[in-house]
């Protein structure tokens, strides 16, 4: 069992959605007079803010600490995505009061979406906060703890529909050295009923792909092996050196006329191009945006991982309407058989999956669970629908699926999920995959761990072989959560 906790942990922090997972800075000393601390929750775009917040407050005096007693800034950056996430956030502030009674010279920062979501709010429901900032406004950072230093408290929560940080070089927190996540665009302009993203995140915008290049070359330059393009909707990646304005572009597109503009399958080639030994990965991918041409561009690059994380949150077409996913079953169906045509079954292929939504049914449910035997995930993300408030869903439709069936129904799914991915896995037993290695696996100092192609944990005994290497591994055993095998020269 201890095991297995362990494997989902390792698959968690490599995915997009390392949700309400921790994670505390790494200790940096530069001299600098002062120690920030900083812990994530939610996604892994919140985690790459996190980097950025940290290279900010560097160029302002700080260095990083992994210990909150000693430092003189603490900042939560959160995420609001269900009740559960925030809750997290509430009880981990509890906590630090006793500290900061203590040291009540101590700065305590809330970041990210609950900040952006409740705003000065925040400030009367928890007492210890001094600064409360949205995730457009992490520039003005030093100045809002200035601020509170001066015993003010300081809010900022400005959404901005230019706002990329891409200029910032992210200090890069908790690395393996091997692998990291680099953000390509900014907020949500899909407006999924359930879902409080586009409220906290704002306005989609698409980072210039020229300093993305770049901050992939550096990290290639500094030894890493991977980069993870990063954005909730990447598939809808637009970028045109003209006007960066997507509704200005469409316009263009719509007449025809003719301006440069880089998508997402441009983009991907553009890293990927980099070097044949720097691997490159995305997430996630809307099942309305894919694109051929993307799947092509992957099938064209080896170095171009073959793993798409594409969520479904339901399989069926009256639950999909209701969520404004705007797409039905079919078209979903559709585009995992242009994934299996164009990249073959070797293609690892993920999922977000919702329970209980408002008004879902017992038969709208076994949806869900065929499209999970059609699809074959190798993982999915398995979450009950938690209501939020201000979505579209809160405002028009009642949350109705009492909370037992909501999780009965979730524990179908997770049931059903389990036995695909053993089913997966077992398709790779006698196989010989290329896995890059980020480091000792968790359980043995003697055993190294890294990732196949299609983003499966592949655990191997060290022999002479090192992290950030790329070694032949047959692949001998596996469990739902990992592949097991020793490296073949
Ligand atoms: N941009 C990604 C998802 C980001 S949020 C996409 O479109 O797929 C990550 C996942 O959290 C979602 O895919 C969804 O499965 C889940 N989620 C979002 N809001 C939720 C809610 N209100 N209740 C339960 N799960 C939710
Ligand atoms: Fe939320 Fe939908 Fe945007 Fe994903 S695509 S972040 S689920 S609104
Ligand atoms: Fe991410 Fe949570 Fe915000 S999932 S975008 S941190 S609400």
């Amino acid at each position: 069992m201890e095991n297995i906790i362990q494997d989902i942990d390792i698959v968690d922090r490599n995915s997009q959605e390392a949700m309400e997972t921790v994670k505390t800075s790494k200790e940096e000393n530069t001299g600098k007079a002062k120690k920030l601390y900083i812990e994530s929750y939610g996604c892994q775009m919140n985690f790459a803010d996190s980097e950025i917040v940290s290279s900010i407050m560097k160029e302002n005096g700080y260095d990083t600490t992994s210990e909150f007693e000693s430092a003189d800034v603490v900042f939560l950056n959160t995420c609001s995505i269900r009740e559960k996430a925030e809750q997290t956030v509430r009880n981990r502030l509890n906590h630090f009061n006793a500290v900061k009674k203590r040291k009540p010279e101590m700065t305590i920062g809330v970041l990210g979406c609950m900040a952006e979501r409740l705003k000065e709010k925040l400030l009367e429901e928890e007492k210890i906060v001094d600064v409360v900032v949205g995730p457009d406004a992490y520039r003005d950072l030093p100045k809002l703890v200035e601020t509170a230093e001066d015993g003010l408290k300081a809010v900022n929560t400005f959404l901005s529909r230019e706002e990329t940080y891409a200029d910032i070089s992210p200090v890069r927190l908790n690395s393996n050295g091997i692998t990291a996540f680099i953000s390509i665009m900014r907020g949500c302009d899909n407006m999924c009923s359930f879902c409080v993203v586009p409220f906290t995140r704002g306005r989609e915008r698409s980072r210039d792909p020229y300093s993305i290049v770049k901050e992939a070359q550096d990290l290639f330059d500094q030894g890493y092996k991977e980069v993870t393009l990063l954005g909730q909707n990447v598939d809808s990646y637009k970028w045109s050196a003209d006007e960066n304005n997507k509704a200005w572009l469409e316009k263009k597109e719509k007449k025809g006329e003719q301006v440069e503009i880089v998508n997402f399958a441009n983009l991907l080639e553009m890293v990927a191009k980099i070097s044949p030994d720097l691997r490159v990965r995305f997430s996630t991918s809307h099942p309305k945006d894919i694109t051929d041409e993307v799947l092509y561009t992957m099938k064209k690059y080896e170095n171009i991982c073959k793993y798409i994380h594409l969520p479904a949150q339901s399989g069926n077409s009256r639950v999909l309407d209701l969520m404004n996913r705007t797409y039905t079953r079919e078209w979903y169906i559709n585009r995992v058989d242009a994934i299996r045509e164009i990249l073959g079954e070797e293609c690892g292929i993920s999922s977000d999956m919702i329970a209980g939504f408002c008004t879902e049914t017992e038969e709208e449910h076994k949806d869900s669970i065929t499209l999970m035997d059609y699809v074959k995930y190798d993982f999915s993300y398995m979450f009950f629908y938690s209501e939020r408030p201000g979505t579209l869903a809160a405002k028009k439709f009642e949350d109705d699926i009492p909370l037992d069936i909501k999780k009965k129904r979730l524990q179908e799914i997770i049931q059903k999920q389990q036995e695909i991915s053993l089913e997966r896995n077992k398709l790779d037993l006698g196989k010989v995959q290329k896995v890059l290695i980020e480091g000792t696996s968790k359980r043995s100092e003697e055993q190294l761990q890294g990732r196949n192609t299609a983003n499966k944990v592949v655990i191997f005994p060290r022999k002479h072989y090192q992290k950030g290497q790329y070694v032949n591994v047959l692949i001998e055993d596996c469990t739902t959560a990992t592949l097991f095998g020793k490296i073949v020269d």
